[in-house]
């Protein structure tokens, strides 16, 4: 019974769909079966456009012969001679003589390489050249040489009278049409993109310089709809398939992420493969992976021409490339792989050779860039070397300018129980500070180690201050300051004068020569400091023992070239070293001011009386 489709007015779909064939091609699986489309054009001549695949040849002449209707068909174009559409040709021309055959002089080769009609070519068949037309009544068929999309003989037809371009293989995909013709009619980006991908990758991949060239052709016609030799109709909106092609076509990316493609005997090189993707989904780097040796090659050729990065994981096998690995990097380069960015891992238990040879292979194709960061393997992933793959995962994500930074817990794998050495403080590099303030005709200072420029634009600084300062009560009720910044030439005298007593006894500037005054009126130290700055508070945060202020900058001057103090200079150069003593006393010393605490332990949120720094800042006797 035939099963037909009407397109539009005189226009049928005659094709038939396989669903019992394995392998396309003997190559690619086809598990959603494959379409072979054949279209009848019933003008004042009858035009039937390609025939079919064998397999499907009886569906095929039962679909003409409904949709001829009793008409003669009057002429057969043969876009492709590829059997798979006109493996039925031989039989047509047969059942309906005195049909002509349209092609190029290329196809009438083949059609005589592949048959041995009984047909007066002379007579009955016609021969068309680059834009040569047709004229079958309403309609107008310009003819429009494709070479080698797919094979060298083929060409497309334009339709001019309903805008329909007959496209031969290009804009085909994979797939039985089930019961559907128009790609309007599914879910195209969901359920079909990815076998239309695999079907260009594959089947037309290695052509793209000749697709592009089909597509120059075609932008210079108005297109409304495409009917190719497989899959749907394309009509209205052709965006979503022409943009595609023009991706594929280019070799350029459709998405950026990473393609990892592994091939593992013992499951030690796949370790690794999935050790790095989780270092670049850690950084938020989409990746994808298959197994070589169970992936359908044109799965992986698919996947490479979707994506932009590209990495090959293979373990040496007979000092070449694991063989399902060799296969598809040969398959690859064949395909003219090209504008991608490519990473190699290799694993070889005494003589690793596999990552020289991808290279190797890969160097043939266009504008392949290939990581210098790789990973040679021997059996198996060390921790010693989860650097390597942190490095390959990094380099990776220089062309992700929206990674997040490396996760060193997706590369290290060892979480060990958070602890807190106080020892890692002094590792900032902490400059010294006389931090002054003014309360009535108070004026008063004391040393701190945490000032920062905050911002630049409004010029704001920070400070922190022990609420056990006098000065801290000072600055919280003005909300005004001084630093000063002290530098290397600062001696100890000045960290004994502000930092050894409180002044709510002493006058913290008694015998000082140094009685400038900034704009804000506050004194500050004009002497062993590089600069002061003035700072009015803009807000403050408690935090416990401190609190940070941050204040507009109102004044600033440099008073020195002399290096800035840093917290290390002033232990090892400043500070003077503790005398061995005879009889040691059991007790912690201040490493501030060296106040000297008797005991055995510090009491419970102890501060040292002097210069008002915690127990953190006090070290055993
Ligand atoms: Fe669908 Fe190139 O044949």
């Amino acid at each position: 019974m035939h099963c037909t489709k009407l397109i539009k007015d005189g226009l049928f779909w005659v094709g038939a769909n396989d669903r019992r064939l394995a392998m396309f091609e003997g190559i690619y699986s086809v598990a959603g079966g494959v379409s072979y489309n054949s279209y009848l054009l019933t003008d004042e001549k009858t035009v039937l456009f390609d025939t079919s695949d064998k397999a499907v040849q009886h569906r095929f002449f039962e679909n003409l012969s409904f949709a001829l209707n009793g008409r003669k068909l009057d002429y057969i174009v043969v876009q492709h001679m590829e059997p798979d559409h006109s493996a039925s040709l031989a039989e047509l021309t047969v059942k309906y003589p005195g049909v002509k055959i349209v092609c190029s002089a290329k196809t009438l080769t083949f059609i005589k390489q592949f048959f041995d009609l009984k047909f007066d070519f002379d007579k009955d068949a016609v021969i068309v050249n680059e834009n040569d037309t047709l004229n079958t009544g309403k309609h107008t068929l310009h003819f429009i040489m494709a070479p080698m999309v797919h094979w060298p003989e083929v060409m497309v037809t334009y339709d001019s009278q309903d805008k329909i371009l007959f496209s031969a293989d290009a804009f085909g995909t994979f797939g039985a049409l089930n019961g559907a013709l128009f790609a309007d009619e599914v879910d195209f980006e969901k359920d079909y993109l990815n076998e239309y991908r695999r079907y260009y990758a594959n089947i037309a991949g290695k052509y793209g310089d000749q697709v592009q060239s089909l597509l120059e052709k075609a932008s210079k016609v108005n297109i409304e709809m495409i009917c190719p030799l497989h899959g749907f109709v394309w009509r209205g909106n052709l965006s979503p398939i022409i943009s595609k092609y023009m991706l594929w076509s280019a070799y350029q990316p459709e998405e950026k992420g990473v393609m990892i493609a592994y091939a593992s005997v013992y499951g030690n090189t796949e370790n690794a493969a999935e050790i790095l993707s989780c270092s670049l989904r850690d950084m938020n780097i989409k990746t994808v992976m298959f197994d070589v040796s169970v992936t359908p090659a044109s799965e992986i050729i698919a996947a490479s021409f979707r994506w932009s990065h590209l990495v090959f994981a293979s373990t040496t096998y007979n000092a070449g490339i694991f063989i399902s690995m060799e296969d598809l990097v040969n398959d690859l380069v064949a395909h003219n792989i090209q504008n991608r960015t490519v990473a190699v891992i290799e694993n070889g238990s005494w003589a690793a050779a596999s990552g020289d040879l991808i290279r190797e292979k890969l160097r043939q194709c266009s504008n392949i860039k290939i990581l210098e960061k790789t990973l040679s393997l021997k059996s198996s992933l060390k921790s010693s070397q989860l650097p390597e793959i942190e490095a390959i995962a990094k380099a990776i994500a220089e062309d992700f300018p929206n990674a997040a930074p490396a996760s060193s817990q997706a590369v290290t794998h060892e979480i060990k129980p958070a602890s807190i050495d106080p020892n890692a403080m002094f590792r900032f590099s902490y400059g010294l500070f006389v931090l002054t303030a003014k309360d009535g005709d108070k004026d008063n200072g004391c040393i701190i180690n945490t000032a920062i420029q905050v911002t630049s634009s409004p010029m704001r600084i920070s400070i922190a201050v022990n609420k056990a300062n006098y000065t801290h009560g000072m600055i919280l009720k003005t909300g005004a300051f001084n630093i000063c910044v002290l530098s290397e030439s600062a001696p100890f005298r000045i960290f004994q004068q502000f930092g050894f007593s409180s002044g709510k006894e002493t006058d913290k500037f008694a015998g000082c020569s140094y009685n400038d005054r900034a704009a804000n009126g506050i004194r500050y130290v004009s002497e062993h400091s590089n600069c002061m700055i003035s700072g009015k508070v803009a807000d403050s945060y408690d935090y416990g023992s401190h609190t940070i202020f941050v204040a507009d900058v109102t004044q600033s001057i440099v008073l020195s070239e002399e290096k800035s103090v840093t917290y290390q200079y002033y232990f090892d150069n400043i500070k003077p070293k503790p005398q061995p003593q005879k009889d040691a006393k059991k007790g912690f010393v201040c490493k501030i001011c060296g106040y000297v605490h008797e005991g055995g332990s510090l009491p419970p949120g102890f501060i040292c009386p002097l210069c008002k720094h915690g127990a953190e800042d006090f070290e055993p006797l």
